[in-house]
């Protein structure tokens, strides 16, 4: 396609995934990123994966200096943006570095785009912005109501874009609502690196099989489930990247944006997880039942009709093939300490 993307936030777990589709889609791509929560080493994987279109900018989306000078550098056709901060309980304990990365970051970055006339843009949104009593399957008219400070960042920022594309018909934004993203590469090259106790089920897991945590708690054992534990859409990495591939090219062809979840449409227990990580990889996952968190709903999964119907894209990956692909990488990728 010859198409230049500047991808905020492309060395981050998804950013890194969706960088290396992005390469082999033909788009050259240029990664945005402060590095606060990922290091400058993943250049070399997705190079190697990818293709060697890949360079590496470090900038902060919150910076308007940092913002021009790669929009001066580079002509890009699109962009999409991951950059901001993600761990729901710490946005609860620092909610203005949320709003500062998530919103003010996001405002930086249209204002930098819209001087330099790129207008198409790929979000990443999230489930939490959904009403916490929304039925499910949740689809994409479902009632939004977000519960903590990142889910409002999420959702304010999707108000933004929304009033953006109101008011000036040039803008095309794709809003893609990410369920649970778990799994890794399967090289075993690329995967998702934690800092400090993890707050994901899957990182939980395999650190907790490695041995560098004591064990994994399951919170709760007697919602109103099959087994008594929460239910959860979880998605390959893999499949998310393809996802935003298939979201750019929604937009070359339709010329306009859409808003679509990205799950796989099956809720998977936390019991359901565990016993097939165990199966899968023949390790024993160390685990302990604790009582139900503070927020968490009983079960949560998508309707992903929407974004079959219009990008015609559809997860593949199992969940067997998403643990096997996190244990690959816990052990033997650099994810292993
Ligand atoms: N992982 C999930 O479970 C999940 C679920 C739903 C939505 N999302 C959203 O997807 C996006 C990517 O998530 P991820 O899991 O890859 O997170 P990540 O932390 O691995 O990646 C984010 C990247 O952005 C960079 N960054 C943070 N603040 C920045 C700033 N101000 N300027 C420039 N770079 C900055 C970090 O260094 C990191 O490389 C985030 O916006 C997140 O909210 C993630």
């Amino acid at each position: 396609m010859g198409m230049k993307v500047l991808v905020t936030g492309g060395c981050g777990y998804i950013g890194s995934h969706t960088s290396v589709a992005l390469l082999q889609a033909g788009f050259a791509v240029v990664l945005f990123d402060n590095l606060s929560n990922s290091t400058s080493a993943v250049l070399g994987p997705i190079a190697r994966l990818g293709g060697p279109k890949v360079t590496l900018v470090q900038g902060d989306v919150r910076q308007p200096d940092d913002l021009a000078q790669v929009f001066a550098d580079h002509r890009f056709d699109a962009v999409i943006h991951f950059a901001g901060l993600k761990a729901v309980s710490e946005s609860v304990q620092v909610p203005l570095n949320y709003y500062e990365h998530n919103v003010s970051g996001t405002l930086q970055l249209l204002r930098a785009m819209d001087v330099a006339g790129v207008r198409r843009l790929v979000f990443s949104s999230s489930a939490t912005v959904y009403a916490e009593d929304a039925a499910c399957p949740l689809n994409e008219s479902a009632a939004l109501d977000a519960t903590n400070p990142y889910g409002r960042s999420k959702l304010m920022c999707e108000q933004l874009l929304c009033d953006v594309q109101a008011a000036d018909p040039r803008w095309q934004v794709a809003v893609l609502r990410y369920f649970n993203p778990v799994g890794a590469h399967p090289s075993g090259e690329m995967g998702e690196l934690p800092i400090g106790v993890p707050q994901n089920l899957m990182p939980m897991i395999t650190q907790a099989t490695k041995g560098l945590r004591p064990h994994l708690s399951i919170f709760g054992d007697d919602y109103p489930t099959p087994d008594g534990t929460a239910v959860r859409d979880y998605i390959h990495v893999q499949d998310l990247a393809a996802g935003h591939v298939a979201a750019l090219a929604y937009m070359a062809h339709q010329d306009k944006g859409l808003t679509v979840n990205l799950g796989t449409g099956r809720g998977v227990s936390v019991k359901e997880m565990i016993d097939t990580f165990e199966r899968v990889n023949a390790v024993q996952v160390p685990y302990r039942w604790a009582a139900r968190r503070a927020g968490d709903v009983a079960v949560r999964f998508a309707d992903v009709g929407l974004a079959q119907q219009l990008m015609g894209w559809r997860a593949q990956l199992s969940l067997d093939e998403m643990c096997r692909d996190a244990w690959r990488w816990q052990t033997t990728g650099a994810g292993a300490p």
